[in-house]
């Protein structure tokens, strides 16, 4: 095993749930379920599709997104402590790993969250802000450890 697949372990075993123990129910539910996670994943490629500073990442991905739509809506279901629709479907995610093949550095992760950010505007009002918060920075750790350019990368 590589260094960068037991990165890869440690990271996909802290999911986004970790942060708070307290909390009986998950983020998943918190947000609103499968019909949540399934409209934010929608509203964050129509960021990138629309968005010019997302050009250069837009660029990284096929023509027809429906696919790459579909498996981060599968991923982040099972992050967020809901069914582990990608590890069902695919195994182990190695987020690292499927990266590597893309030239990501510091204003690749920064687009990628200016996507996201967008795309959690749009969650319903019951959504607290504090809920947003979490959910964001966490996703910007996970943007942060996918930069693999030399000299831009997370260690
Ligand atoms: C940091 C900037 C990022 C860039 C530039 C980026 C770019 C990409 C690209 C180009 C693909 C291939 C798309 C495809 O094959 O359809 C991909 C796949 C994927 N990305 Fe990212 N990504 C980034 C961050 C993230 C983050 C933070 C997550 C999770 C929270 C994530 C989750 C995924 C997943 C689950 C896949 C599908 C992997 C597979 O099974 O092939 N990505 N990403």
């Amino acid at each position: 095993m590589s260094a960068d697949d037991r990165r890869d372990d440690a990271n996909d075993a802290n999911d986004a749930n970790d942060v708070d123990d307290s909390e009986a129910t998950t983020l998943y539910a918190r947000l609103g379920g499968d019909a949540e996670v399934r409209a934010l994943v929608d509203r964050f490629y129509d960021a990138m599709e629309r968005l010019p500073e997302a050009a250069t990442i837009r660029a990284m991905h096929p023509r027809n997104m429906a696919g790459s739509r579909q498996k981060l809506y599968e991923f982040l279901s099972g992050w967020l402590g809901g069914p582990q629709l990608y590890i069902e479907k695919h195994g182990h995610p190695r987020l690292r790993r499927r990266h590597l093949p893309f030239d990501i550095g510091t204003p690749e992760a920064t687009a990628w969250m200016r996507c996201m950010a967008l795309a959690l505007d749009g969650l319903p009002a019951t959504v607290s802000p504090l809920l947003r918060e979490t959910v964001q920075s966490q996703l910007g750790q996970v943007a942060a450890f996918m930069r693999n350019r030399p000299g831009d990368s997370p260690g």
